[in-house]
């Protein structure tokens, strides 16, 4: 094979992975968005700079996520239709008290990283190295951000 047409493995099944990681991604980064613009309380600041970290980095993870899924041969869902068929995230209906904000972003990186954690043995028996690494970095991310919350979260 000549180095000139090296493609990434052409594998359907990364591909739906993928997708399904893109919309789980971008909704929980518009929810994380979304609540460090409308939180309230005596722990504003705090959480506003939390949550603002956090979408921050699911936002660069974005489009890492799909670019990885142009380079295995497939176009990029990118709508909201599309992510919300492709998502298991639930929206939000505001407002919330800033600790259950704290909960529901700690149990939205939950249910990442028991789905990545899934995605990871959907593809294992592929040679398709680069997408477990991708698979493996955002499963590292999510149980940071888990951590974070989970310690600011009051009982
Ligand atoms: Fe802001």
């Amino acid at each position: 094979m000549s180095t000139d047409n090296y493609s990434v493995f052409d594998s359907s099944e990364v591909c739906e992975v993928l997708a399904k990681l893109l919309a789980d991604s971008y909704f929980l980064y518009l929810k994380t968005h979304n609540y460090h613009w409308n939180v309230k309380g005596e722990n504003f600041f705090s959480l506003h700079n939390l949550f603002e970290v956090q979408y921050n980095e699911m936002f660069q993870a974005l489009d890492v996520i799909a670019e990885r899924i142009r380079m295995i041969g497939y176009d990029v869902p990118g709508s909201f239709q599309e992510f919300r068929q492709l998502s298991t995230i639930e929206e939000e209906k505001l407002p919330h008290n800033p600790n259950m904000m704290v909960k529901r972003l700690k149990d939205d990186h939950y249910s990442m990283i028991t789905s990545l954690k899934q995605y990871l043995a959907n593809i294992a028996h592929t040679d398709d190295e680069g997408t477990k690494n991708l698979l493996v970095d955002r499963l590292v991310a999510h149980e940071k951000a888990h951590w974070m919350l989970q310690s600011s979260f009051n009982e």
